[in-house]
């Protein structure tokens, strides 16, 4: 039965057959479709990445709402990942034009054998504390791009590692379609918004909150020649004295290929994993090169 696209609400896709049935459709009328993947548990820093496609010139937008199970570790928190498709249905009503929201059965169905393998920038960071991360990534992105057919996906610098992963395999396997980053959206302190900010008492919030600040007071340190190895050290201090509890890495790479780099001559990232209470908080930023 095809998809009802006349209500107000936004259709919503279980199947990849009805995805990409309506993708032709909407092909076939000249439209551009942007893909923004998601975990669902919506939050304006998702939404930010919609924008980045209109203004890309994207004519029909598809948010896809799946909890991917390959991405998690064992421990981590796949069971209680948030799961709140009804009031992301609501966030999306006026700035989305079709919801993919497939079981996981859709997408890994029985006897499901293959995956997806990014090596080089995976190596290190997220890749380390979280080996089988990455594959678990690039698998259900490579997936879910060849199952939209569309012409961009916009993917969040907040998960910078993730971004150029993606960028990394689309390149590879010569996906036809046109990887867009976009900026990360803060609460008004600065904490880059994350669906695992409310797992956060209020003492926590308080202290994650300055996680940007010291981001972005060590970036500033570093570009005006402050020596990086005790710039990231200091960094890492004020963080454990602040309250959190582990800090997996702070630490300054290679905007490209996040190779660790001892000196600022060409534009680097500052990035940082760290814990605080129950989530783990990642957050980056840009250094400039000072000319
Ligand atoms: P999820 O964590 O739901 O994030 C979906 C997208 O939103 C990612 O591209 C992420 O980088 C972006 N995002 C999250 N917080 C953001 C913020 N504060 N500002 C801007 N963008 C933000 O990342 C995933 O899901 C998954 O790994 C996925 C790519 C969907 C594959 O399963």
């Amino acid at each position: 039965m095809p998809l009802d696209t006349t209500s107000h609400d936004v259709p919503v896709a279980r199947t990849i057959f009805d995805m990409r049935e309506l993708v032709a459709r909407w092909h076939g009328a000249g439209e551009k479709v942007a893909l923004v993947p998601t975990m669902g548990a919506l939050h304006a820093g998702h939404l930010s990445l919609i924008r980045v496609a209109k203004d890309k010139g994207a004519t029909k937008i598809i948010v896809s709402i799946f909890v991917n199970p390959t991405q998690f570790g064992p421990g981590e928190d796949y069971e209680a990942y948030p799961r709140t498709e009804a009031s992301d249905a609501e966030k999306l009503v006026g700035q989305a034009d079709l919801i993919f929201a497939p079981n996981a059965a859709e997408m890994y169905p029985t006897g499901y054998a293959t995956a997806v393998s990014v090596s080089g920038v995976t190596n290190t960071l997220e890749g380390e504390a979280r080996p089988t991360h990455f594959d678990g990534v690039a698998t259900i992105v490579a997936k879910l791009l060849i199952a939209a057919q569309a012409d961009c996906a916009v993917f969040g610098e907040k998960d910078y590692q993730q971004l150029l992963t993606i960028r990394q395999m689309a390149r590879d396997l010569a996906l036809p379609v046109e990887i867009l980053g976009g900026p990360i959206l803060r609460e008004p302190d600065g904490l880059a918004m994350s669906s695992r900010n409310i797992y956060l008492t209020p003492g926590e919030r308080a202290a994650a909150g300055k996680l940007n600040i010291i981001l972005r007071e060590t970036a500033t340190a570093v570009t005006n020649g402050a020596d990086i190895s005790s710039a990231t050290e200091k960094a890492k201090t004020r963080l454990l004295d602040l309250g959190f509890s582990q800090v997996d890495y702070l630490t300054v790479r290679d905007t490209e290929t996040l190779a660790p780099i001892d000196a600022i001559t060409k534009p680097a990232r500052i990035l940082v994993a760290a814990k605080i209470g129950k989530p783990r908080l990642l957050d980056n930023m840009a250094i400039e090169v000072k000319s």
